[in-house]
């Protein structure tokens, strides 16, 4: 028989015994301010590990296969957004109580964050600039860097296939390839509605005015990360049926 069983399984002491709130005496709405963070962490683990069987699908050429993945971490990205709202029921005066005890600490340093983004096709300054400020690039954030965009690795696939962007989406015969490029669409909806809706609670508890534990123009900064394009030639190809500008061939 197995000594298993639903603590030791999930190493629950272990977990449990990680949240560890550092204002004394303990302000009551700190460990939820721990925990959501926390949580987060680990939906991001599981993103990024998931990713790896996307990253796998594409390379190989299976569409229905990427697809499934693809499903799986929209309805994730989806959990990530909608757990920032457990947060929206701590009142400003509250926060300020402990924020202090945060020190520079700072959503900004999360790597697996970074490397999320990096996956997802982030080069761009502004970008570059985030991975490089605190230090050195982390390993996990370069090993996603040194590797084709999730844009390039659908794209290839079209192209070994023989395929250009715009027949996607023009002939019917690539339902599959349009089902997958508008899931890698809702990803991308999904990820600027995480942004959106974190921006909004910054406002919300510190203001908008307010400057960020890690040092940016807090929420005046987060607006900006919100343009950002992981899939932009997707978006473009959209107007080529409406007489515009040109997608990739
Ligand atoms: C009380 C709630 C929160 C406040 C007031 C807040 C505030 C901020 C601020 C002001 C920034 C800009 C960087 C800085 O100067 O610190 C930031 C960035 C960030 N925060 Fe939060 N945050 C909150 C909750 C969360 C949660 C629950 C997560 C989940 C992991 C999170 C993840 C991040 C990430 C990933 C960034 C970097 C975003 C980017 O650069 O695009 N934050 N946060």
């Amino acid at each position: 028989m197995s000594d298993v069983n639903y603590g030791s399984y999930l190493a629950l002491d272990d977990l449990l015994a990680l949240q560890r709130p550092r204002s004394t005496p303990q302000h009551p709405d700190e460990l939820l301010f721990i925990v959501v963070h926390q949580a987060s962490e680990l939906w991001f683990k599981v993103i990024l590990h998931e990713f790896e069987s996307l990253v796998a699908h594409l390379a190989a050429g299976s569409a229905p296969l990427a697809l499934q993945s693809m499903k799986r971490i929209n309805g994730l990205v989806g959990i990530v957004s909608n757990e920032l709202s457990a947060l929206d029921t701590l009142p400003p005066q509250r926060f300020a109580q402990f924020r202090g005890y945060l020190g520079a600490s700072s959503g900004s340093q999360s790597v697996q964050f970074r490397a999320i983004e990096a996956v997802s096709g982030l080069r761009g300054e502004h970008f570059m600039h985030a991975i490089t400020e605190h230090g050195p690039i982390p390993p996990l954030v370069q090993r996603a860097l040194d590797r084709p965009t999730l844009q390039q690795l659908f794209l290839d696939m079209l192209a070994s296939n023989g395929v250009r962007l715009e027949q996607v989406y023009a002939d019917d015969r690539h339902a599959t390839y349009q089902l997958l490029a508008e899931a890698l669409l809702e990803y991308e909806q999904g990820f600027a509605r995480w942004r959106f809706l974190h921006v909004q609670l910054v406002e919300r508890i510190i203001g908008p005015g307010t400057g960020g534990t890690g040092g940016t123009l807090g929420a005046r900064y987060l607006q900006k990360t919100i343009s950002q394009r992981f899939f932009p030639d997707l978006w473009s190809v959209r107007a080529k049926f409406f007489g515009g500008g040109a997608a990739t061939p």
